[in-house]
């Protein structure tokens, strides 16, 4: 995790049965070139009705794999959980900004992407190509086939849809919410706010973890703060016969954390614990010493927490984020509890903030009963001191 963070659904439904998709595609798609999925290719090219119904049935068809953070998250603004894509959306219709003359009817897929691209770079939104192109293929359920759709038109509720998803990329709604689902490590996991986003180089910590548990029969593992359970999950898809206990002061992680494991088939071998640990508690847990304790803490140090963009600030659990002053808090309390739940000559694993390889050490020496020892620091795809490895002897 650090804080400098910067797929779907209904297919394109034709305006009209024999004018909206070129002749080039449609001859294209006779020829059976090009895949599209099933759904795609039934009802957009060989069974054409009218435009309305089409879009309805696929707007219904693929309403689960909608955000369903839509409706469920409140951003604190004073909208309340029901309204607030509306709010947020008649809001920017205000302003003009997401007004679409819908009239003309020509909005092809090549349209559509430049002109949200632009609305989002002339807002200064991070990344704008990235958000459009993966809002778009979301939306036509074609993740790898976007550029051969260009020329595609698309009618007033797929326009609808894509304003909608669009306007909160514009209210710099984090791109793995809009989708609701993202990939990590080997696995993908459904996400929805404020439970964190899991950041590309913690995929490096759960690889460190792999390593750690090589040997090792039937590995039980403990995750500290597992969030929409990326570390634990991964970690139970890539190995067999692990067992893990994951745990999370945050109800809507757990909940979001059984979702996933379920989603993945690996929840017999899970166990979740809601509660919060510190230096002087730790919740009581299923089963004791473990093989290896893994955690992505909250590490950033207080003062950084004032620089984080606007997507972690209005979207994010910032308790997911804030270590304290010099973003110990948790890390300590992990630390302590180690010596009780680990396995002699077993590791616990921590992902850092740069700074920490410097103070964990010293305030290591202050702590003479703990038998846990600082041993190793590895680098991330950045070249910051990102984990640390800390072994019981
Ligand atoms: C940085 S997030 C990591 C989430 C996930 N492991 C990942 O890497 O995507 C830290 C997680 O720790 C949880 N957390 C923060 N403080 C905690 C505490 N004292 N006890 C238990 N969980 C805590 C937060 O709710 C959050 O889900």
């Amino acid at each position: 995790m650090t804080v400098d963070v910067g797929q779907s659904g209904f297919t394109t439904p034709i305006h009209d049965a024999t004018s909206s998709v070129s002749s080039e595609v449609l001859q294209h798609n006779k020829r059976q070139t090009w895949d599209v999925p099933s759904h795609f290719e039934m009802t957009h090219f060989h069974k054409p009705s009218t435009s309305q119904n089409i879009s309805q049935r696929h707007l219904m068809k693929n309403s689960h794999r909608l955000p369903q953070s839509y409706t469920r998250f409140s951003p604190a603004r004073g909208m309340s959980m029901k309204h607030f894509p509306c709010a947020l959306y008649q809001r920017l219709t205000q302003t003009g900004l997401s007004h679409r003359a819908y009239t003309t009817g020509s909005f092809t897929v090549k349209d559509t992407l430049i002109d949200w691209r632009g609305k989002l770079e002339a807002a200064q939104v991070p990344e704008a190509d990235l958000a459009v192109e993966h809002i778009m293929s979301h939306i036509l359920g074609v993740p790898q086939e976007l550029e051969k759709l260009t020329s595609v038109v698309l009618s007033k509720e797929i326009l609808t849809e894509v304003d909608r998803l669009m306007t909160c990329r514009l209210a710099r709604m984090p791109l793995q919410y809009i989708l609701g689902e993202w990939d990590f490590h080997s696995v993908t996991l459904k996400m929805r706010p404020p439970v964190f986003i899991p950041r590309p180089e913690t995929e490096q910590l759960v690889e460190l973890a792999l390593e750690c548990l090589q040997g090792i029969h039937t590995p039980r593992v403990l995750e500290i703060g597992c969030g929409s359970g990326a570390i634990s999950l991964s970690l139970l898809h890539s190995i067999n016969n692990l067992q893990c206990v994951a745990l999370d002061q945050s109800k809507h992680a757990i909940e979001l954390t059984k979702l996933n494991a379920s989603n993945i088939g690996v929840n017999d071998r899970l166990l979740l614990v809601e509660g919060k640990v510190t230096s002087e508690m730790m919740p009581c847990l299923p089963r004791v010493h473990f093989h290896l304790i893994v955690s992505n803490p909250p590490y950033v140090l207080r003062k950084d927490l004032l620089n984080v963009q606007p997507e972690i600030k209005i979207y994010e659990d910032m308790r997911a984020l804030d270590g304290g002053k010099d973003g110990l808090d948790v890390i300590k309390a992990i630390l302590i509890h180690s010596h009780r739940l680990l396995l002699d000559k077993h590791s616990v694993i921590l992902e850092v903030d740069p700074c920490h390889r410097y103070l964990i050490p010293v305030w290591l020496e202050k702590q003479p009963s703990l038998k846990v020892k600082f041993t190793e620091v590895f680098k991330d795809f950045n070249g910051k001191d990102r984990f640390i490895k800390f072994v019981k002897s």
